[in-house]
């Protein structure tokens, strides 16, 4: 069973997966309330379901010159936020951005490391810097750390008041103490739509303001994901059916996901798949544990356990059809290879890969897509974000939630107030 044939689109293939198309056909009933939730406006934190083809046409200009604004200021700029604050951002401008074209892009605040930071402080003392603060609730203690040093960094270079300038703030709409901050300093600053969680905001200005200042196209990044917003059959609905396959899977034994990506540029998007299913499913005593692996890199340390080891897990490849560049191998090299194009022996280790497997009996899916641009990343944020929904739905969680989370800040705050 396939997506819509249409070639413009990223779609799934379930040819490997080992599991019948009436198996897959079966969770259908199943699948069937969660794909009316999802349509459904009152139903919680589903806001970024309609967003891509309702964005306020303002508010998106405003991101834009926003962000051509800040390339003109600064030849560095900090994007400062944890999870689901700044994964997406990541994820679409290691992907997608060219180096060199406007301000190169820092992160600040996604770990408490002291060396971290000093280095990075070290790094932006010659350059002319902006920052960007991204926390809904504006009390994570990683980007508030950051938030303080980088401050201090402005305040040093360019006085309090031009400082405050070159500061941006994303944040809760009307609360927190970010939001009274940006409000009393004069930042300029977006709002994080109230009914959209972290992990699920990458297409808000959460991800678009940081991406756009990367020079990438947010226009083809909403379009991308608007073109597959629309509410299909099941037969049609490739998130639907990667979200019955999945849980099939998960009952027969496979409790792991390898997310394996065949272009070094996509690791900051299985990072972002691994937070947006590990911390929308892993709840209740539930959940599929999302892990990820690089082609063909990692088939030369974790490829022996994945030929021959615990057989406790699945593969998802991300697969894309036409990668932006090419080489072509030497006639130096060896004269089998010599001559072919680096894509092609590429395309030969994930399908060699996918023979050995397939005889090892390891249930596998592809995701096709179609090209590494914005449009497409558009489309793949969105697949993602509905298939993880669904899926959560039918495991009987809130995908919305992570009170796991909230558990290690207060354990944490104790130790912090006794120091
Ligand atoms: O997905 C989520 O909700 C989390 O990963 C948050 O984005 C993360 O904890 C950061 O939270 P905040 O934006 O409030 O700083």
């Amino acid at each position: 069973m396939r997506d819509s044939s249409a070639a413009n689109r990223v779609r799934i293939d379930l040819g490997g997966s080992l599991l019948s198309f009436v198996q897959i056909e079966s969770m259908k009933s199943h699948l069937a309330a969660g794909q009316q939730r999802l349509e459904s406006p009152g139903e919680d934190f589903t806001g970024w379901v309609r967003l891509p083809k309702e964005f306020n046409k303002q508010e998106l200009r405003r991101i834009k010159e926003t962000a051509e604004a800040i390339r003109h200021k600064c030849d560095a700029f900090v994007v400062i936020g944890i999870g689901g604050s700044y994964l997406g951002a990541r994820a679409a401008i290691e992907m997608l951005a060219d180096k060199g074209a406007g301000p190169a892009v820092y992160y600040a605040g996604h770990n408490v490391s002291g060396t971290y930071h000093a280095k990075l402080l070290e790094e932006l003392q010659g350059k002319d810097v902006c920052i960007c603060v991204i926390s809904k609730s504006g009390t994570t203690i990683e980007s508030n750390i950051a938030f303080a040093l980088l401050k201090d960094l402005l305040a040093e270079k360019y006085g309090k008041e031009k400082a405050a300038e070159r500061i941006y703030a994303i944040t809760d709409p009307k609360s927190g103490t970010l939001r009274q901050e940006a409000e009393r300093e004069g930042y300029e600053s977006f709002a994080v739509p109230e009914n959209i969680g972290g992990r699920y905001s990458v297409l808000t200005p959460v991800g678009l303001l940081p991406i756009s200042v990367a020079g990438i196209d947010i226009d083809a990044m909403l379009s991308g994901a608007a073109e597959i917003s629309d509410p299909l059959p099941f037969e049609e609905d490739g998130a639907a059916q990667y979200a019955a396959a999945r849980n099939l899977l998960f009952s027969m034994g496979k409790v792991i996901e390898i997310f394996e990506i065949c272009e070094p540029g996509m690791e900051y998007f299985s990072e972002w798949l691994k937070q947006l299913f590990g911390e929308s499913e892993g709840k209740q005593g539930k959940g599929i544990f999302p892990a990820s692996l690089q082609l063909s890199t990692d088939l030369h340390s974790l490829g022996q356990f994945l030929q021959e080891g615990n057989q406790i897990f699945f593969e998802t490849i991300l697969n894309v059809e036409s990668p932006p560049r090419d080489m072509v191998v030497p006639e130096s090299a060896d004269e089998s290879l010599a001559g072919l194009s680096m894509n092609q022996v590429n395309r030969a280790v994930v399908l060699g890969m996918m023979a050995a497997h397939q005889k090892a009996g390891i249930p596998m899916i592809r995701v096709d897509v179609p090209a590494m641009t914005p449009y497409y990343f558009g489309q793949l944020v969105y697949f993602f974000e509905r298939a993880c929904t669904l899926s959560g739905y039918l495991a009987g969680v809130n995908p919305f939630d992570q009170p796991g989370v909230e558990k290690y800040k207060a354990e944490m705050r104790k130790i912090l107030s006794k120091l």
